[in-house]
């Protein structure tokens, strides 16, 4: 085994022995207060208390020591949009005004190679930036710009998911396919890119307004041709939405009975909002496997309401829900302020997020809502090196804070209230640095 191919990192960790939605909370952690985590071809293949460890550490390997941090699985960002980067913070619509105004046009940009190219180095950058080492990723209709994510998460050497949204109807001719060209150019996607490397594919039809039935048992076909491939779309988001949705499918049960219907509700799919939704639908949602994504900066930035995330995780029939920056309706890329988020989405609710739930929301819990917790989300030997290293005392109200912190929880807890990119001191991909506070800066 080369050197080269070989790192380590020490410092404090901090993941996931159990569930803290079935445990209590504090007791679904592992924390090792100094911790070796040794990384071989991509893979983390030692990890424990250092002075144990430390007989592992191939010859000429040197950890690098982050004193004073936490080190955590990479985070996971279960539903978002590149090409949305440049309509972040735009002001005063609702979600249907909102595509119309901000959105679609944005995205028309991306017929374009060149931009796509452009906007993908530097999203990725930013997730990277932001400590978010696997992302669910919406791109364009357009499959250049699946084509320029894809190549650019490979050169990254980062586990992502993506795919080219599906739409045939109420949107811009710039915007709209066909049934046959979304089929074929998604099926083109699939055979190029899922499966290569790290990349994997998700089906996409943007939401029930803008397909056909026919696009959505398109769709289902896909899917049908391999389990492995993930599918994407949005649910139950905003309420003149979803009577939207009633009028144009006026035979179907709910919302998301428009996508069972056509095959979409299965183990690796993932609905992006569900917030105005019934119980019948989470039943469903529990009985097949399919994941809801919780956005919370989303749905208070456009106004859509408060996801009931304990009643989608109700032990009677729980759900798989990860976290979700939903940007550009998102207002941040990091999943520590969507952890934050998360609390007073929570608090609106009436009820009390603890820390450790929302980072397993972000990692552990993330991962297994994408069927992909055999690889990422934990630390421990076997699973893929994606790591985040938090830097607690990375801003001066941050250190205050810190510095009247009584446990790691509460440590924790003021992170995900006070933190954002600032405190993401380096991120590892694959058992490499891909981003260094100190050496890159704010780049
Ligand atoms: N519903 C359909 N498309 C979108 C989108 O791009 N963002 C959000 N937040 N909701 C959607
Ligand atoms: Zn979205």
């Amino acid at each position: 085994m080369s050197p080269a191919s070989c790192a380590a990192i020490r410092g404090r960790a901090i993941t996931f022995r159990a569930n803290p939605f079935e445990v209590p909370p504090s007791d679904s952690l592992l924390v090792e207060d100094d911790a070796l985590i040794v990384m071989k071809d991509g893979r983390i293949s030692a990890f424990g208390a250092y002075d144990v460890v430390k007989a592992a550490l191939p010859e000429g390997v040197t950890p690098v020591h982050y004193k004073d941090c936490l080190i955590s699985a990479g985070f996971i960002d279960t539903h978002v949009h590149y090409p949305q980067l440049p309509v972040i913070a735009a002001w005063g619509e609702q979600l249907l005004e909102w595509l119309e105004t901000y959105v679609f046009p944005a995205e028309a940009a991306f017929a374009d190679e060149a931009v796509a190219r452009d906007m993908a180095k530097h999203f990725l950058a930013e997730l990277m930036r932001c400590g978010t080492t696997t992302a669910a990723v919406y791109c364009t209709s357009h499959p250049q710009s699946v084509e320029a994510f894809f190549a650019e998460a490979e050169r990254l050497g980062a586990r992502m998911i993506a795919g080219k949204v599906l739409m045939d109807r109420n949107a811009p001719d710039a915007l709209r396919d066909t049934v046959q060209r979304g089929y074929d150019e998604s099926s083109a996607l699939i055979d190029r890119w899922h499966g290569k490397g790290r990349q994997l594919y998700a089906v996409t039809p943007r939401f029930a307004i803008t397909s056909t039935p026919e696009q959505l048992e398109a769709a289902g076909d896909l899917l049908r041709r391999d389990a492995s491939i993930f599918m994407q779309t949005h649910l139950a988001e905003n309420l003149t939405e979803v009577d939207a949705v009633r009028r144009l499918f006026p035979d179907r049960r709910s919302y998301l009975d428009v996508y069972d219907h056509a095959g979409l509700v299965r183990p690796r799919s993932v609905f992006g909002h569900a917030i105005h939704v019934e119980e019948a639908e989470l039943c469903r949602c529990h009985e097949t496997g399919a994941a809801l994504s919780h956005c919370p900066s989303s749905n208070l930035f456009l106004g859509s309401g408060a996801f009931r995330l304990f009643d989608a995780l109700d032990s009677k029939r729980p759900v798989r829900v990860g976290l979700g920056s939903d940007v550009g309706a998102g207002t941040s890329l990091s999943q520590l302020r969507t952890m934050g988020e998360a609390y007073k989405v929570a608090q609106m609710t009436g009820r009390r997020l603890h820390a450790a739930q929302a980072l397993w929301l972000a990692t552990a819990g993330a991962a297994r809502s994408l069927e992909l917790d055999d690889r990422i989300g934990v630390i421990a030997p076997g699973m893929e090196a994606d790591l985040c290293v938090l830097d607690p005392h990375a801003t001066p109200l941050l250190q205050y804070r810190a510095s009247h912190c009584e446990s790691l929880e509460d440590l924790l807890f003021a992170l995900t209230i006070l933190g954002d990119d600032r405190c993401i001191r380096a991120t590892w991909v694959g058992g490499a640095c891909v981003h260094n506070l100190e050496r890159d800066g704010g780049q």
